[in-house]
């Protein structure tokens, strides 16, 4: 049976942990360019309502090594756009593809495009999670920290799809999690009930220095997403003081390690020293959607 990848939720430990022992061989396989193509001859469609660097490049770039071809489909030039059916657009995109990864707004449309597709779709972001940037963050904390599931990781600012994506992960994964947002911008209840009925350990704050003290990893995102642009203005005035900078990186261990999914927006909700400095993990961060999505794509769509 096909298998998606909309929610690390519906994962299990292992399986995700395969996927990671998969991305190591990939991507020590790709540093010396050894051929891995796991998926010759396959296709990717690649469907974006909404913008995307690291997501389209990485997932264009990683179906090219993996001997396969991604094509990039911008919603509003597809029939899609024009409202034909998603359950239609599932169907037929199955006929041609091996597999679909979708970015969209509504996380019911991954749902529906799925539930009628017969080839693996993967959530490359929707308002409510960003999975596959889960597993790349994940990952990058693994290779420089060997005990990332026991370590405690800390979420400040915007209670949006990374931080239900950080809620998925330390239910899955085990680590303590601690979430400091403004009030009113907490992550989503749902995602929240789930993971506590699941034993995840959550600490939900309105205080970045109650989070941050003594945590191992320090994560952020910007205060606005997309489709939230005309907020901008408001949500700054209620995210001041949810910024990581040098003074609240030193309340945390003095050996973490600071993440962001990128883009940022520099000295907004972090400092540009502390993405530039010695305890930022950024850019190895974003190398690894490259070498994580490989995983994820050969685990769901090889043969
Ligand atoms: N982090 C991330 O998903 O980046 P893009 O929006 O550039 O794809
Ligand atoms: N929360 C951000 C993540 C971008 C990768 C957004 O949805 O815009």
């Amino acid at each position: 049976m096909k298998k998606d990848f909309l929610s690390l939720s519906d994962w299990s430990l292992d399986d995700l942990e395969a996927i990671f022992a998969l991305t190591r061989d990939l991507k020590a396989k790709q540093q010396q360019r050894i051929p891995h193509r796991l998926l010759d001859g396959k296709t990717l469609a690649m469907i974006f309502e909404k913008s995307s660097t690291r997501t389209r490049v990485s997932f264009e770039v990683g179906m090219f090594q993996l001997g396969g071809h991604a094509l990039f489909l911008h919603s509003g030039n597809t029939q899609m756009g024009r409202g034909e059916p998603i359950r239609d657009s599932a169907k037929v995109m199955s006929r041609y593809c091996d597999g679909v990864m979708i970015r969209t707004f509504a996380h019911s449309i991954v749902e529906e495009f799925a539930a009628h597709s017969s080839v693996p779709i993967i959530n490359g972001l929707t308002d409510l999670n960003h999975p596959c940037q889960l597993m790349a963050d994940l990952f990058t904390v693994s290779e420089h920290r060997s005990n990332y599931r026991d370590l405690v990781y800390c979420w400040i600012g915007d209670g949006n799809n990374m931080a239900n994506s950080w809620i998925n992960a330390s239910s899955v994964f085990g680590f303590e999690l601690r979430i400091a947002t403004p009030k009113g911008y907490e992550p989503d209840p749902g995602v929240i009930e789930k993971a506590r009925q699941a034993g995840a350990r959550l600490i939900l704050t309105s205080d970045p220095c109650e989070a941050a003290a003594g945590a191992d990893i320090l994560n952020t995102d910007v205060w606005a997403s997309m489709g939230q642009e005309e907020e901008q203005q408001i949500r700054a005035k209620a995210f001041a003081g949810f910024q990581i900078n040098s003074k609240l990186l030193s309340t945390a261990n003095t050996d973490a390690l600071v993440l962001h999914c990128l883009p940022a927006h520099r000295d907004e909700e972090i400092t540009n020293e502390v993405i530039e400095g010695s305890q930022s993990i950024i850019f190895d961060e974003a190398e690894n959607r490259l070498h994580v999505q490989k995983a994820i794509m050969a685990t769901l769509m090889a043969d």
